[in-house]
């Protein structure tokens, strides 16, 4: 069993057996984050899809305060250790098993420069994330446009967390196919109506995917238990 919680945009933390892991910690300058840094409870790890701000956010603050370790591509994972985290470095193809669970690094179609790496040190591949952990395995796509290798994960997701909000990453019509593609048993829709830009409607999604998925519309702060 994972609780899997919405803090708004791509943020996400996932708990189970006692441990948590936080995906994509944006909270300050989050328009749409329920909660400041000050009230996010304990981190074991930072999985990072990419460097951008509204996705690394957080993470060197976080690295400070918990010492968790912040996974990511090799280069992000590489930039935040210069930054003094403690980091372990994968990248795209390649899988782990950590204390509370497993990660894979997946393909996304995206852009790559890191916030606050203004020499350009660090280019950075953007990942998905592919978590397991309480038996359960979560599919964070990360900022990706609709992409033919997420045919590969079909049969293997029990929850997707799928970008809606278009302009930056899939819109609504391809999330739908990208539900598609990866046949999840439950579908949560992220990175909309942070701002303006990425105005969206769930409940439009939710009608698309019709039978292909039960989609969960979260509020940020709202939790869903998967067992
Ligand atoms: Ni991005
Ligand atoms: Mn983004």
């Amino acid at each position: 069993m994972l609780t899997l919680t919405w803090h708004g945009h791509a943020c996400f933390t996932i708990e189970a057996e006692g441990r948590r892991v936080i995906i994509d910690p944006f909270l300050t300058g989050n328009p749409a984050a329920d909660i400041g840094l000050d009230k996010l409870p304990k981190i074991d790890a930072v999985l990072l899809s990419h460097g951008h701000g509204d996705h690394l956010g957080d993470t060197l603050a976080i690295a400070k305060r918990d010492r968790p370790t912040i996974i990511s591509t090799f280069e992000l994972a590489s930039f935040c250790e210069a930054h003094g985290a403690v980091v372990h470095k994968m990248h795209l193809g390649g899988a782990r098993e950590f204390p509370w669970g497993r990660v894979k690094l997946v393909p996304a179609f995206h852009g790559g420069a890191i916030d606050g790496d203004d020499a350009g040190r660090y280019p950075v591949t953007p990942c998905g994330l592919v978590v397991t952990m309480g038996g359960k395995t979560v599919y964070h796509t990360g900022d990706t446009s609709l992409t033919m290798e997420m045919r590969l994960l079909e049969g293997r997701i029990d929850v997707m967390l799928v970008p809606i909000g278009d302009n930056y990453t899939m819109g609504i019509e391809d999330a739908v196919r990208a539900v598609d593609f990866v046949k999840p048993q439950i579908a949560i829709p992220m990175h909309f109506n942070t701002w303006d830009v990425i105005k969206a409607d769930p409940q439009e999604f939710r009608r698309q995917v019709g039978g292909r998925a039960d989609v969960v519309v979260l509020q940020p702060g709202q939790s869903l238990k998967h067992s």
